[in-house]
């Protein structure tokens, strides 16, 4: 087994040797953004797509990306070199760099760290809840993939206590928005309906797919909707397409026909298409 690598600004450490200032703006004020991608045998997936949002996100801070794309992926190639083969997550942060303690940015260069780690399978299906926090479809992070998670934390724990794996959360007015670490797709009366990325919801790289292999609609979805609708699933690099058969109290079909056609048609798309 060779020593697992971690890419540091240009530089492969071994991961015990991995580290970034404690004056890091990631660290103080959770100045940045990051991207997680799924590797199959070493292969990032979509990576394209990440790569652009890892881009657009840094854009939408106002955060140099000292890195050329191709760099990027040098690196992740790297990472990968170092781990098993088999299915593995590739993340990639980006943060503020040495910075004084305050929220104002510093001079310095963007960090930038490459690692990976082992990702689970995920489950056939899963239940989840709504949490009684809205996510603010307004706010200046609207979009932006940011390292500044703590409120997807809270969230979770708050699901996991209630035996949901997925926090689902609703827009300041009342809409769908999206789980901590997922996009939601739900049937209503034969049609697959996702939120607009006016919900706030981010651009989910899974979510994108879906929308391109299937009839979904990007239409507003009012909380009463989910909680009534026929079916629900979640999509995101970690779970691909995952039905979900439980909302807060009520049970669904584990997996009726509209998420059925949907799983189908991601994992055409996924086999037949070398960087979807
Ligand atoms: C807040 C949020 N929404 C949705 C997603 C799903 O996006 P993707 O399909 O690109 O993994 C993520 C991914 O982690 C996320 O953090």
């Amino acid at each position: 087994m060779v020593e697992e690598l971690v890419w540091v600004n240009g530089r492969l450490v071994g991961a015990a040797d991995a580290t970034v200032s404690v004056f890091d703006h990631g660290l103080t004020v959770g100045d940045g953004v990051f991207e997680t991608l799924k590797a199959v045998d070493r292969q990032p997936f979509a990576s394209r797509r990440h790569l652009e949002r890892l881009r657009r996100s840094a854009d939408g801070l106002g955060m140099r990306l000292p890195y050329t794309e191709h760099e990027l992926r040098v690196a992740m190639a790297q990472v990968l070199a170092s781990h098993d083969t088999g299915l593995a997550r590739v993340r990639l942060t980006v943060t503020g760099g040495a910075a004084p303690l305050g929220s104002e940015r510093g001079e310095a260069n963007a960090t930038v760290v490459v690692a990976a780690g082992p990702l689970q399978a995920a489950t056939p299906s899963t239940a989840v809840t709504v949490v009684p926090w809205p996510r603010n479809e307004r706010g200046a992070m609207v979009g932006i993939k940011t390292t500044s998670y703590a409120e997807n934390v809270l969230a979770l724990a708050h699901a996991k206590a209630r035996g949901c794996t997925e926090a689902i959360f609703a827009t300041t007015t009342g809409l769908l928005c999206e789980g901590t670490g997922s996009n939601v797709f739900v049937g209503v009366g034969g049609r697959l309906l996702t939120p607009p990325l006016s919900s706030g919801c981010l651009a989910g790289v899974t979510r994108e797919l879906v929308l391109e292999a299937t009839d979904a609609i990007e239409e507003d979805i009012p909380m009463e909707v989910l909680l009534g609708a026929d079916e629900v699933f979640l999509t995101s690099t970690g779970r691909d397409v995952q039905p979900v058969h439980q909302v807060d109290d009520r049970s669904l079909p584990t997996q009726g026909p509209i998420t059925e056609t949907a799983i189908r048609a991601f994992l055409q798309l996924a086999a037949t298409t070398p960087d979807p």
